[in-house]
């Protein structure tokens, strides 16, 4: 399996225990309410480790994505020692369905809504839903455990300040899978090892109905996971894992599965 991730994530927090503190905000019964966005192109490096451009060469590639090595709240991280918060206000989001398109970047897929679709506001400040992306396996980890797959939603602010809503998925519920990887399906397959070929798709893609209303979250500072490594991320990752079939968690992987060049 293709490793994905870029840094050990629970080695680092175990060196830096600041980091492995995620707040979690739980929400037992909430009725009211309720992730290439400033990254480089996803040719230009590789997830590999042990790849001339593999992560841990990141930092060395390109003059401003220093901070993948010297960075001081790099994400992933291995979500272990949390604070339980009350502060902490459901998700408050406006998304809506819109004009989308699917594109194998190489190394994953990404949904890009052609026109702006949606907000979330957090800390009184509002993001837009720019992009979605997948990664299997998993990037964060809790107390150790990766899991099939993770999904970031990306938002922007008009000052170009990221934020990021995370969705764990796991295959290990037989029998129960996620609605919204049954939709996209049809265009991962179209574009399996067809790197930067996009599909447009069709009927709407309700993003509204990706996070799970119920679900508590953990919050933290990180950065982007992928260069420059951005830092000042807010990173938000529902606490309640999604459920998905062993088939769709293939479906996400973009390169071509039978061989590899
Ligand atoms: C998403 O699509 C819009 C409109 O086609 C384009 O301007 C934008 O660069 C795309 N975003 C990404 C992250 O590719
Ligand atoms: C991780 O395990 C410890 C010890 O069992 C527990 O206190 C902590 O809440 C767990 N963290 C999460 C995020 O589940
Ligand atoms: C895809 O785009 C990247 C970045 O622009 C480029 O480096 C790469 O060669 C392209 N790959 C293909 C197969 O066209």
């Amino acid at each position: 399996m293709v490793a994905r991730r870029r840094n050990d994530g629970a080695a680092r927090a175990a060196s830096s225990p600041a980091l492995a503190l995620a707040v979690l905000v739980v929400f037992a019964f909430c009725a009211r309410s309720a992730s290439a966005v400033g990254s480089a192109p996803h040719a230009a490096f590789s997830y590999k480790e042990g790849d001339p451009d593999g992560p841990e060469k990141w930092s060395t590639l390109q003059k401003d994505w220093a901070l993948c090595d010297s960075g001081t709240e790099q994400s992933p991280i291995d979500i272990a020692e949390v604070v339980v918060s009350k502060d902490l206000a459901p998700l408050e989001q406006t998304y809506r369905a819109g004009a989308a398109v699917v594109q194998n970047r190489g190394h994953d897929f990404m949904l890009n809504w052609t026109e702006g679709n949606g907000k979330l506001t957090l800390n009184g400040k509002e993001y837009t839903l720019l992009q979605v992306h997948w990664h299997a396996p998993s990037e964060h980890t809790v107390n150790g455990t990766r899991f099939d797959a993770e999904m970031h939603m990306v938002h922007e602010d008009s000052t170009k300040e990221k934020t990021v809503v995370s969705v764990l998925f796991s295959s290990k519920a037989a029998g129960k899978d996620s609605k919204l990887l049954d939709d996209l399906r049809p265009y991962f397959e179209k574009l399996t090892g067809k790197q930067n070929a996009t599909e447009e798709v069709k009927g709407p893609i309700d993003p509204a109905d990706w996070i799970d209303k119920a679900s508590g979250y953990y919050r933290y500072e990180g950065s982007l996971t992928t260069p420059p490594c951005t830092e000042g991320v807010i990173w938000t990752i529902l606490s309640k894992v999604a459920d998905a079939s062993a088939e769709q968690i293939d479906s996400l992987k973009s390169e071509n599965k039978v061989h590899r060049r």
